[in-house]
């Protein structure tokens, strides 16, 4: 057990948290989607110690975290043209952009051994100073144990990690509440590989890319989509159709858990909630269909606290028809009920 030393959001302690990083130490910080476990991404000693903390399979590579576009010159080689287009428009921001990596300097602890790495420039002020002292790549996966929701405000944090990190960053909660968009702009046309905050028609107004697809098989090409992710303790069922009939179906699946004693979480659109008023389940909103930021920001949240009242199942309502912040929100449900989907 490490002895975890909590930091502020001041200058004293971004400057310390700055010259711990240098010494090879690890430091969970706060970026505008969610915190990351971040450790000096040039040195595989450091590196290490990340998967270690978070108990990550050690071929999921990590996204280095800049400070400036001075470094992508050095950390990739063969840089498409279009990449200062996406680059200006997006950053610093929640994108993550993949490019054919310069294996001279990343160690392949850091991109699990691939020809390409992946990078950004968070836009969070805390961050970026961080990154910016620290002058160095931070290599930074969401700080939360492998597997479980990402983390989007510090307890959550302390939760997963206290004890397992050197460094915590105590910040409050995150802005967007799900991780960056994976751009990849190593081969061929972009293409995204995992969908996030910035959305696919952002991105189409500055370059042509390729539409993100929803696979369960073919070529792995962000190798993190193969794990296990984002899942709550409890089992899950997503539910897919039209609206009326869905709300009838998890109330008829929550009676039928009630009555054999389990306890029933139910995740749904705020205007949903008086209809499930009368059930003995924990009843949690998301936020509003109109305001997918709302229910961006909220999801993992609300996942935790399911964990946290100790609920067995978990019925949720999903997205029918995903466009925008939906088709992340989608992605990320359906990551968290492992595929289990229902569709009426
Ligand atoms: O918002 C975020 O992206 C947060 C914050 C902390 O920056 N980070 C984050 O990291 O979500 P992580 O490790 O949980 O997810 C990184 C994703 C994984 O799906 C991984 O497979 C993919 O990026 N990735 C990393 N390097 C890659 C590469 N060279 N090629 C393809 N995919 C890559
Ligand atoms: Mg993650």
């Amino acid at each position: 057990m490490k002895n975890t030393v909590i930091l502020y959001d001041n200058p004293h302690d971004i400057k310390k948290a700055a010259q711990e990083i240098r010494k090879g130490k690890t430091v969970v910080f706060p970026t505008e989607t969610v915190y990351g476990l971040g450790a000096n991404g040039l040195s595989p000693q450091a590196v290490t110690k990340i998967y270690k903390a978070k108990g990550r399979p050690s071929d999921n590579p990590l996204i280095l975290h800049i400070s400036d576009l001075s470094w992508v010159n050095k950390l990739a080689i063969d840089i498409p043209q279009d990449f200062q287009t996406v680059a200006e428009n997006f950053w610093p921001g929640p994108l993550t952009i993949v490019l054919k990596a310069n294996l001279d300097l990343i160690p392949p602890e850091v991109n699990g051994g691939l020809d390409s790495v992946a990078i950004r420039i968070p836009g969070h002020p805390l961050a970026l100073e961080l990154l910016r002292l620290a002058n160095l790549p931070i290599a930074a996966p969401s700080a939360n144990t492998s597997g479980r929701p990402s983390p989007t405000s510090h307890d959550h944090v302390i939760e997963d990690l206290f004890g397992r990190v050197d460094y915590i960053f105590s910040s409050g909660e995150t802005y967007l509440g799900i991780e960056s968009t994976v751009l990849d702009m190593s081969r061929g046309k972009a293409k995204i590989l995992r969908p996030g905050s910035i959305t696919q028609e952002e991105l189409q107004e500055v370059i042509d890319i390729e539409a993100y697809k929803e696979e369960k098989s073919g070529p792995l090409l962000s190798p993190g989509v193969k794990y296990r992710h984002y899942q709550p303790k409890a089992e899950m069922l997503v539910i897919l159709g039209e609206e009326g009939k869905v709300r009838e179906e998890i109330k008829k699946k929550a009676e039928m858990f009630i009555k054999t004693n389990k306890k029933v979480g139910i995740l749904c659109f705020t205007k949903d909630v008086e209809f499930f008023e009368n059930l003995q389940g924990e009843i949690i909103a998301m936020g509003s269909e109109e305001d997918l930021k709302e229910v961006a920001n909220n999801l993992y949240k609300s996942l935790r606290a399911f964990d946290a009242l100790g609920i067995d199942y978990i019925l949720s309502r999903g997205i029918l028809e995903p466009k925008g912040l939906g088709i992340a929100i989608s992605n990320r449900l359906n990551k968290a009920c492992g595929n289990n989907i229902y569709r009426i």
